[in-house]
């Protein structure tokens, strides 16, 4: 093989993957025909990324609006890169997309699920979104035996509920169905930069030879790759995204503790974070957890407690914590401003964390219900929510301002609810002169104190005391 040819057939660097720092040049895999059911914030950030790994993608979606925007290029859901890489890969040829299952299906090697697992009223993963899309490809299968490979978090056992799904479906020659667990660690909004840099590579299955192949689907990228049995593997989703909960629920307990005893809680993060064996991650005190994950993942584990008879006071604990932080928020803010009826509350950030459109289960929309609860008028300002007002929903579109000043205009307290990076830009001393009252409550940490302070507001933050405060615990 001619040189040029062989140079062809590489990555030529990291750049060219958008992202950073794949080493070198690296042999491309062998292309793999790849279904992924699901074209959501995983679905389809995997399938442009498998396409961009030199893979043969087809999208299927069932919403077909959807569908027809990612087949023009256009992507819905905010993430760096992603556009992009879309773009990249229907330009390539490799990657499309579908409503239909019949004529991928058949033709495919590995499918990966990758639909929503919603809650239940009663807090179980819903799975009827798992069982529909099984259904589907057991419809479509023809007499392949592809590898069905399930990325959605759901209960421990659904890889089995999945191998009978589609056990039913196979021809008597191929009732074999070949089913392997690969949970998803992305983070919203760092999505594509964790595709191509993952800290670890799960895969659970019955047969190590399906899961390594599986494995072997991103092999450029460097990243643990940890075999499993297919219900080791979804419990790590579980236990990974319950302990990250638990950091940010205990922080926040100690966060209410400083606040009474006016010792300010960075000072403590900084003295413990320090510890490798703590660190400083998910160890941010505010206004909880939210997200389309967190939420509903430690809902589901304590589910699966009690159908086993399994107590879990700890989760328990976790989530109660979350739910307070929302309440305190309030109940401070009703503390400095009297009654909350007919006050003009200005909000900053309506998406449930910075650098996403994403509001599902977002605390800040928690805190919004609960001071239009009280009275409170609502003056909100989000970047993502500002881009697409659809984001929210219709009864609080009228609430929404043009911009972060004229969220403020008016107020007699500004609250910021999501920790967007833009916020520590706007000019403070422009926003105070635009308000009727002082108070600022940064339920995110995202502004420094004494800034905030030195521009007249008074101050309230989670866990972060203000300097009146302070002032009162030297005076005792
Ligand atoms: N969002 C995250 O950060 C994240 C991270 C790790 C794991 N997960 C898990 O990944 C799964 C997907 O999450 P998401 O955030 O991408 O969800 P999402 O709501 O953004 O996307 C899911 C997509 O699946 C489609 N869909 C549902 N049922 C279908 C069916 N039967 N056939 C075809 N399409 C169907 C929906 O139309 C939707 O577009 C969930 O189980 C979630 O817990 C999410």
């Amino acid at each position: 093989m001619a040189a040029s040819d062989m140079l062809a057939d590489t990555f030529a660097t990291a750049d060219d993957l958008l992202l950073g720092t794949l080493p070198g040049r690296i042999t491309k895999p062998a292309p793999t025909r790849i279904v992924v059911i699901g074209c959501g914030h995983v679905g389809l950030v995997m399938a442009a990324g498998f396409a961009e790994l030199g893979h043969d993608v087809v999208g299927i979606d069932r919403d077909e609006a959807l569908v027809k925007e990612l087949r023009a290029g256009t992507v819905r859901i905010r993430e760096t890169g992603l556009p992009e890489l879309v773009a990249k890969g229907l330009a390539s040829g490799r990657l499309a997309f579908d409503t239909r299952y019949a004529p991928a299906i058949s033709r495919a090697q590995f499918i990966f699920l990758a639909v929503d697992t919603p809650q239940t009223m009663a807090g179980a993963a819903d799975l009827r979104n798992i069982r529909s899309a099984t259904r589907s490809i057991a419809e479509n299968l023809n007499g392949t035996s592809p590898i069905l490979v399930n990325k959605s978090t759901s209960p421990i056992g659904t890889g089995e509920t999945i191998e009978e799904i589609l056990g039913r479906g196979m021809t008597e020659v191929h009732r074999s169905p070949r089913i392997v667990s690969n949970p998803e660690f992305l983070r919203q909004g760092r999505a594509v930069d964790d595709f191509f840099h993952p800290d670890r590579i799960v895969v659970g299955s019955r047969s190590p030879e399906d899961a390594q192949a599986v494995a072997d689907l991103y092999k450029p990228l460097v990243a643990p790759v940890l075999v499993t049995d297919l219900r080791s593997a979804e419990m790590i989703k579980y236990v990974s995204n319950s302990f990250l909960a638990t950091r940010i629920s205990f922080i926040n307990e100690i966060a209410r503790l400083c606040e009474q005893l006016g010792i300010d809680i960075d000072t403590i993060v900084e003295g413990v974070a320090h510890d490798p064996r703590i660190g400083p991650h998910f160890f941010q005190p505010g206004i909880g957890y939210g997200g389309s994950c967190l939420p509903k993942d430690v809902a589901a584990l304590r589910f699966i407690g009690e159908t086993l008879g399994v107590s879990t006071p700890v989760l328990s604990g976790v989530q109660q914590v979350n739910d307070i932080q929302r309440t305190s928020a309030v109940r401070r803010l009703r503390a400095r401003l009297g009654s909350l009826e007919g006050k003009v509350i200005g909000v900053w950030g309506l998406t449930f964390k910075g650098g996403t459109e994403d509001t599902r289960e977002s605390p800040s929309m928690d805190v919004v219900h609960l001071l239009q609860n009280d009275g409170a008028v609502i003056q909100a300002y989000d970047p993502a929510v500002i881009a697409d007002p659809e984001l929210v929903p219709a009864g609080h579109r009228r609430l929404l301002a043009q911009t972060a000043v004229e969220a403020a205009r008016g107020a007699d307290a500004l609250v910021i609810l999501t920790d967007w990076n833009d916020f520590r830009h706007v000019p403070l001393g422009e926003v105070r002169s635009v308000m009727r009252g002082n108070v600022l409550f940064d339920g995110r940490g995202v502004l420094d104190r004494r800034d905030v302070e030195a521009n007249d507001f008074a101050y309230l933050g989670v866990g972060r005391v203000s300097t009146a405060q302070r002032r009162r615990r030297t005076d005792t």
